[in-house]
């Protein structure tokens, strides 16, 4: 297993280029099963969950060039011509729980799916009953049988749905079996990320009628034939946020290239709040560290509020601000992980409920740390920049899942990090 060593304190400087988005990417490569054809994706980001979302759609019979997805940087082809499975394994689907992206578009084409229903996981339970209610208002026979949910019905037709609460990808799904139901179909409190509206854009290029992508109510009327097509992955502002809040523990000035500024609204301002110099242009950022950073008080909300997946590296930065920030967790009931990490390093944390009160001190120091999942393995990458001596990550599977060539890129700036092969004592 591998793990990651960095000496922190080193400044970074120069340009960092974001990749595509994971969470754009694995809908739109689940939109590719709702019609037959050959799809060409550019900017595919390179990462462990991608790779396993081509491995679920080659199980379900799409024929993928792996070859040009190993290499780097070509275009991907994905051919879902023709469908030999309509099951997605537990096997695949507790190494990733996006795998239920396959549920709304698997029934839609074959009227039938089989997907093994998603456990909790590090950060909550994560439920998917809002998934399963949508599909079932269209019209959908949904059963439970050892830990499968089989969904059946010939085919959908459109329905209202009201989401309890915005859910990302049960919007997501909802659309994909929405697309070609009978009639038309209104989703409302409908997730606006722009995760979502990449997907629809998807859609409505294969030839779907969606309105209303990023606004609470998104409206599709069901069409008869979609066609597949070339499509681009919309940059990550995940990875852009994290990139910006590491010239903020390492210090230094960067540019991130090939971002979405605009998608990042309500962290830049909170960044700037806290004394990070920003300029953006139309695909690029530009952060400045000035040396000194304040607290700012953080409220994870769903988009355009300040994005959970930027919570742990945020607390991150807040460990050496000056004052008190607190910061709150609304959309996960369990994602402080990292919080019990971060004070191996000396963040001097409290944790209530769902908020957290960081108090600033001088400088963290580096420690041999465990990576808990995605972000929170960011957030100890953010800190160990900053502290003092060498921080060591364990289990970096989880910042593989979502981080294309971390270490690669940071340490094109400046950075002291690298990759290398844990010993396992037992
Ligand atoms: N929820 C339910 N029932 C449902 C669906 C969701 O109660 O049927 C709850 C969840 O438990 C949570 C809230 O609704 O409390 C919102 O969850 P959502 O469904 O939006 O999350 P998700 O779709 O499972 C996506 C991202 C996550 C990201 C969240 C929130 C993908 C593949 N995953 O998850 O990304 O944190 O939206 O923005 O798009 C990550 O990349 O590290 C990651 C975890």
């Amino acid at each position: 297993m591998d793990k990651l060593v960095i000496k922190g304190g080193k400044p970074l400087k120069g340009s960092i280029r974001v990749s595509g988005a994971k969470n754009a990417a694995l809908p739109m490569l689940a939109a590719t099963l709702l019609t037959g054809g050959s799809f060409i994706f550019e900017n595919l980001p390179r990462l462990r969950d991608v790779r396993t979302f081509l491995h679920l759609l080659k199980e379900l019979g799409a024929k993928i060039d792996f070859a040009a997805y190993e290499e780097g940087e070509r275009p991907v082809s994905v051919d879902t011509g023709s469908l030999a499975s309509y099951e997605a394994s537990y096997d695949l689907v507790r190494t990733m729980r996006a795998s239920i992206l396959v549920l709304g578009p698997l029934v839609s084409r074959t009227g039938k799916a089989r997907v093994s229903l998603p456990g909790g996981c590090a950060i909550g339970e994560r439920p998917v009953d809002m998934h399963l209610k949508g599909l079932e208002r269209m019209g959908a026979k949904l059963s439970l049988k050892k830990g499968y949910v089989e969904a059946k019905g010939k085919r959908l037709k459109g329905a209202e749905i009201y989401f309890d609460i915005p859910t990302v990808t049960g919007t997501e799904n909802i659309m994909m079996a929405a697309v070609m139901a009978k009639g038309t179909t209104i989703l409302k409190n409908a997730a606006r990320e722009p995760e979502v509206v990449a997907l629809g854009d998807m859609l409505n290029e294969m030839g779907a009628r969606i309105s209303g992508l990023g606004t609470a109510t998104v409206v599709v009327e069901g069409v008869k034939d979609l066609r597949p097509g070339k499509f681009r992955v919309i940059p990550d502002r995940i990875e852009a946020g994290t990139f910006v809040m590491a010239a903020g523990t390492a210090g230094g000035s960067l540019k991130i290239e090939q971002a979405e500024p605009a998608h990042l609204e309500a962290v830049l301002s909170k960044l700037n709040q806290a004394g990070l110099k920003i300029k953006t242009g139309k695909d690029w950022i530009r952060v400045e560290n000035k040396g000194h950073l304040n607290s700012v008080d953080i409220k994870t909300m769903p988009y355009p509020g300040f994005p959970t997946d930027l919570q742990a590296q945020i607390m991150a930065l807040m460990t050496t601000a000056s004052g008190l920030s607190v910061i709150t967790e609304t959309i996960f009931e369990n994602r402080f992980m990292h919080v019990a990490e971060l004070k191996r390093m000396g963040a001097d944390i409290k944790t209530e409920g769902r908020s957290a009160v960081v108090r600033g001190v001088k400088r963290l120091h580096g420690a041999p740390v465990m990576a808990t999942d995605l972000r929170a393995s960011a957030s100890l990458v953010l800190a160990g920049l900053g502290a003092k001596g060498t921080t060591e990550i364990h289990r970096i599977y989880h910042l593989d899942r979502g981080y294309q060539a971390i270490e690669k890129k940071l340490a094109s700036v400046g950075a002291d990090i690298r990759r290398e092969k844990a010993d396992m004592p037992y």
